[in-house]
Protein backbone atom coordinates (compact mmCIF):
# COMPACT_ATOMS: atom_id res chain seq x y z
CA UNK A 1 0.00 0.00 0.00
CA UNK A 2 1.46 3.61 -1.06
CA UNK A 3 1.61 6.10 1.50
CA UNK A 4 -0.27 9.61 1.30
CA UNK A 5 3.09 10.91 0.31
CA UNK A 6 3.89 8.44 -2.04
CA UNK A 7 0.09 8.96 -3.32
CA UNK A 8 0.98 13.03 -3.56
CA UNK A 9 4.12 11.85 -6.25
CA UNK A 10 2.26 9.69 -8.43
CA UNK A 11 -0.67 11.97 -8.93
CA UNK A 12 2.04 15.07 -9.66
CA UNK A 13 4.27 13.26 -11.79
CA UNK A 14 1.56 12.59 -13.76
CA UNK A 15 0.29 15.84 -13.84
CA UNK A 16 3.81 17.20 -15.19
CA UNK A 17 3.69 14.45 -18.24
CA UNK A 18 1.38 17.48 -19.43
CA UNK A 19 4.10 19.82 -19.55
CA UNK A 20 5.96 20.20 -23.02
CA UNK A 21 8.84 22.67 -23.64
CA UNK A 22 8.13 26.55 -23.80
CA UNK A 23 5.24 26.27 -22.26
CA UNK A 24 4.38 29.32 -19.45
CA UNK A 25 3.24 27.62 -15.99
CA UNK A 26 1.47 28.50 -13.28
CA UNK A 27 3.54 26.84 -10.06
CA UNK A 28 1.19 25.50 -7.00
CA UNK A 29 2.11 26.05 -3.33
CA UNK A 30 1.54 22.70 -0.90
CA UNK A 31 3.00 19.49 -0.29
CA UNK A 32 1.78 17.63 -3.34
CA UNK A 33 2.27 20.78 -5.32
CA UNK A 34 6.35 20.52 -4.50
CA UNK A 35 6.85 16.72 -5.72
CA UNK A 36 6.11 18.61 -8.96
CA UNK A 37 8.38 21.20 -8.62
CA UNK A 38 11.31 18.56 -7.73
CA UNK A 39 10.03 16.33 -11.13
CA UNK A 40 10.03 19.88 -13.22
CA UNK A 41 13.31 20.74 -11.43
CA UNK A 42 14.13 17.14 -13.46
CA UNK A 43 13.46 16.93 -16.21
CA UNK A 44 14.84 20.49 -17.13
CA UNK A 45 18.37 19.51 -15.93
CA UNK A 46 18.14 16.36 -17.45
CA UNK A 47 17.14 18.44 -20.80
CA UNK A 48 13.57 16.35 -21.35
CA UNK A 49 12.16 20.01 -20.80
CA UNK A 50 13.62 22.85 -22.28
CA UNK A 51 12.09 26.83 -22.07
CA UNK A 52 9.65 26.29 -19.11
CA UNK A 53 9.00 29.05 -16.88
CA UNK A 54 6.96 29.01 -13.92
CA UNK A 55 5.09 32.05 -12.24
CA UNK A 56 4.85 30.95 -8.23
CA UNK A 57 1.89 31.14 -6.48
CA UNK A 58 3.26 31.69 -3.42
CA UNK A 59 6.81 33.12 -2.07
CA UNK A 60 7.56 29.17 -0.22
CA UNK A 61 7.06 27.98 -4.03
CA UNK A 62 9.05 30.86 -5.25
CA UNK A 63 12.27 29.68 -2.87
CA UNK A 64 11.47 25.58 -3.98
CA UNK A 65 11.52 26.64 -7.41
CA UNK A 66 14.55 28.37 -7.15
CA UNK A 67 16.67 25.75 -5.52
CA UNK A 68 15.64 23.61 -8.32
CA UNK A 69 16.38 25.61 -11.10
CA UNK A 70 12.83 26.30 -12.61
CA UNK A 71 13.18 29.67 -14.38
CA UNK A 72 10.32 32.11 -12.98
CA UNK A 73 8.24 34.91 -14.23
CA UNK A 74 6.05 37.63 -12.48
CA UNK A 75 2.60 37.21 -13.35
CA UNK A 76 2.53 40.27 -14.90
CA UNK A 77 5.48 39.24 -17.11
CA UNK A 78 4.08 36.28 -18.24
CA UNK A 79 2.18 36.98 -21.24
CA UNK A 80 -0.02 33.87 -21.17
CA UNK A 81 0.21 31.05 -18.64
CA UNK A 82 -0.50 27.52 -20.47
CA UNK A 83 -0.71 25.24 -17.28
CA UNK A 84 -1.15 25.63 -13.78
CA UNK A 85 -0.57 22.43 -11.38
CA UNK A 86 -1.48 22.79 -7.68
CA UNK A 87 -2.70 20.87 -5.14
CA UNK A 88 -6.27 21.26 -3.22
CA UNK A 89 -7.94 21.03 0.06
CA UNK A 90 -10.77 19.40 -0.97
CA UNK A 91 -12.24 18.13 -4.46
CA UNK A 92 -16.23 17.92 -4.63
CA UNK A 93 -18.57 16.25 -7.54
CA UNK A 94 -18.24 19.20 -9.75
CA UNK A 95 -14.07 19.55 -8.71
CA UNK A 96 -15.51 22.45 -7.59
CA UNK A 97 -12.46 23.08 -5.17
CA UNK A 98 -11.30 24.32 -1.23
CA UNK A 99 -8.24 25.46 -1.66
CA UNK A 100 -5.76 28.31 1.02
CA UNK A 101 -5.65 25.80 3.99
CA UNK A 102 -2.02 26.53 3.21
CA UNK A 103 -2.99 30.23 3.08
CA UNK A 104 -1.83 30.63 -0.69
CA UNK A 105 -5.51 31.27 -1.91
CA UNK A 106 -5.22 34.57 -3.60
CA UNK A 107 -1.79 34.31 -5.67
CA UNK A 108 -3.34 30.72 -6.31
CA UNK A 109 -6.76 31.80 -7.71
CA UNK A 110 -5.05 35.28 -9.84
CA UNK A 111 -2.41 32.75 -11.51
CA UNK A 112 -4.85 29.53 -11.70
CA UNK A 113 -7.47 31.74 -12.62
CA UNK A 114 -5.86 33.73 -15.78
CA UNK A 115 -6.28 31.52 -17.95
CA UNK A 116 -4.48 28.43 -19.44
CA UNK A 117 -5.57 24.82 -18.33
CA UNK A 118 -5.58 24.14 -13.96
CA UNK A 119 -4.59 20.81 -13.55
CA UNK A 120 -5.49 19.78 -10.24
CA UNK A 121 -3.46 17.08 -8.16
CA UNK A 122 -4.67 15.34 -5.41
CA UNK A 123 -4.78 11.82 -3.37
CA UNK A 124 -8.09 10.17 -3.18
CA UNK A 125 -8.50 11.48 0.27
CA UNK A 126 -9.39 15.07 -0.73
CA UNK A 127 -12.70 14.00 -2.51
CA UNK A 128 -15.52 14.72 -0.85
CA UNK A 129 -19.29 15.23 -1.40
CA UNK A 130 -19.66 18.88 -0.26
CA UNK A 131 -16.57 21.65 -0.17
CA UNK A 132 -16.39 22.45 3.54
CA UNK A 133 -16.41 18.73 4.58
CA UNK A 134 -13.18 18.07 6.46
CA UNK A 135 -11.67 21.16 7.42
CA UNK A 136 -11.72 24.97 7.24
CA UNK A 137 -12.96 26.98 4.13
CA UNK A 138 -10.51 30.09 4.02
CA UNK A 139 -11.20 33.86 3.53
CA UNK A 140 -8.41 36.11 2.84
CA UNK A 141 -9.42 39.50 4.62
CA UNK A 142 -7.06 42.48 5.23
CA UNK A 143 -5.97 43.41 8.94
CA UNK A 144 -7.62 46.78 8.93
CA UNK A 145 -10.92 46.38 10.79
CA UNK A 146 -10.75 42.02 10.84
CA UNK A 147 -13.43 41.74 13.30
CA UNK A 148 -15.82 43.82 11.82
CA UNK A 149 -14.96 41.73 8.52
CA UNK A 150 -15.24 38.42 10.57
CA UNK A 151 -18.50 39.29 12.22
CA UNK A 152 -20.01 40.44 8.37
CA UNK A 153 -18.23 36.74 7.17
CA UNK A 154 -20.44 35.10 10.11
CA UNK A 155 -23.81 37.05 8.99
CA UNK A 156 -23.73 35.99 5.55
CA UNK A 157 -24.01 32.32 7.28
CA UNK A 158 -26.53 33.91 10.24
CA UNK A 159 -28.57 30.98 11.82
CA UNK A 160 -26.47 28.04 9.91
CA UNK A 161 -26.64 25.33 12.24
CA UNK A 162 -22.88 24.37 13.35
CA UNK A 163 -21.52 27.12 11.65
CA UNK A 164 -18.34 28.86 13.18
CA UNK A 165 -15.89 31.62 12.23
CA UNK A 166 -12.51 33.05 13.21
CA UNK A 167 -9.20 34.14 12.61
CA UNK A 168 -6.53 31.98 11.82
CA UNK A 169 -4.17 32.42 14.47
CA UNK A 170 -0.11 30.85 15.02
CA UNK A 171 1.81 30.46 17.84
CA UNK A 172 4.92 32.84 17.85
CA UNK A 173 7.35 32.14 21.10
CA UNK A 174 4.21 31.80 23.70
CA UNK A 175 1.75 34.08 21.98
CA UNK A 176 -0.84 33.61 19.70
CA UNK A 177 -0.97 35.78 16.86
CA UNK A 178 -3.16 36.66 13.70
CA UNK A 179 -1.30 34.23 10.21
CA UNK A 180 0.21 37.04 7.74
CA UNK A 181 -0.66 35.79 3.93
CA UNK A 182 1.93 36.94 1.69
CA UNK A 183 -0.05 39.86 0.89
CA UNK A 184 -0.05 41.14 4.27
CA UNK A 185 -3.85 40.18 4.63
CA UNK A 186 -5.11 37.87 7.32
CA UNK A 187 -7.36 34.85 7.10
CA UNK A 188 -10.97 34.13 8.50
CA UNK A 189 -11.26 30.34 8.49
CA UNK A 190 -15.63 29.45 8.16
CA UNK A 191 -16.36 26.10 9.29
CA UNK A 192 -19.57 24.10 8.39
CA UNK A 193 -21.25 20.81 10.73
CA UNK A 194 -21.21 18.93 7.41
CA UNK A 195 -20.41 20.85 4.12
CA UNK A 196 -21.86 23.93 2.75
CA UNK A 197 -25.27 22.80 1.06
CA UNK A 198 -25.92 25.95 -0.71
CA UNK A 199 -25.78 27.73 -4.11
CA UNK A 200 -21.52 28.25 -4.21
CA UNK A 201 -22.25 30.66 -6.45
CA UNK A 202 -24.60 32.99 -4.41
CA UNK A 203 -22.28 32.30 -1.30
CA UNK A 204 -19.19 33.59 -3.24
CA UNK A 205 -20.90 36.71 -4.31
CA UNK A 206 -22.33 37.49 -0.73
CA UNK A 207 -18.79 37.26 0.62
CA UNK A 208 -16.76 39.11 -2.14
CA UNK A 209 -19.26 41.68 -1.78
CA UNK A 210 -18.33 42.59 1.79
CA UNK A 211 -15.43 45.31 2.13
CA UNK A 212 -12.43 44.07 3.81
CA UNK A 213 -12.97 40.59 2.10
CA UNK A 214 -10.00 40.15 -0.65
CA UNK A 215 -10.83 36.45 -1.50
CA UNK A 216 -12.51 32.95 -0.37
CA UNK A 217 -10.72 29.76 -1.11
CA UNK A 218 -13.91 28.15 -2.97
CA UNK A 219 -12.85 27.91 -6.51
CA UNK A 220 -15.52 27.36 -8.58
CA UNK A 221 -15.57 25.77 -12.11
CA UNK A 222 -11.69 26.52 -12.10
CA UNK A 223 -10.27 23.45 -12.59
CA UNK A 224 -9.92 21.79 -16.18
CA UNK A 225 -9.35 18.10 -14.77
CA UNK A 226 -8.27 16.69 -11.56
CA UNK A 227 -5.73 14.27 -11.51
CA UNK A 228 -6.15 11.57 -8.21
CA UNK A 229 -4.19 9.17 -7.06
CA UNK A 230 -5.63 6.40 -5.46
CA UNK A 231 -5.01 4.03 -2.50
CA UNK A 232 -4.79 0.87 -4.91
CA UNK A 233 -2.31 2.26 -6.97
CA UNK A 234 -4.81 3.60 -9.84
CA UNK A 235 -4.62 7.11 -11.14
CA UNK A 236 -8.11 8.53 -12.56
CA UNK A 237 -7.84 11.90 -14.25
CA UNK A 238 -11.88 14.08 -13.23
CA UNK A 239 -13.22 16.08 -16.19
C1 LIG B 1 -2.20 26.16 -0.37
C2 LIG B 1 -3.13 25.23 -1.06
C3 LIG B 1 -2.67 23.83 -1.24
O1 LIG B 1 -2.72 23.50 -2.59
C4 LIG B 1 -3.60 22.93 -0.47
O2 LIG B 1 -3.57 23.36 0.87
C5 LIG B 1 -3.16 21.47 -0.58
O3 LIG B 1 -1.96 21.29 0.08
P1 LIG B 1 -1.27 19.87 0.20
O4 LIG B 1 -0.89 19.44 -1.16
O5 LIG B 1 -0.08 20.11 1.09
O6 LIG B 1 -2.26 18.93 0.83
O7 LIG B 1 -4.21 25.57 -1.46
O8 LIG B 1 -2.78 27.41 -0.16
Amino acid sequence: MMTQEELKRVAAHRAVEMVTSGMTLGLGTGSTAAHALDRLGDLLRSGELMAVAGVPTSLKTEAHAGRVGIPMLALGGATRIDLSIDGADEVDTELNLVKGRGGSLLREKMIEGSGGKFVVIVDESKLVPRLGCTGAVPVEVVPFGCDRTLGLVRKVFDGLPGFSARLRKVVVGKEEVPFVTDNGNYIVEMFFEDGIRGDLGEISDRLLRITGVVEHGMFIGMATSVVVAKKDGTVAVLH
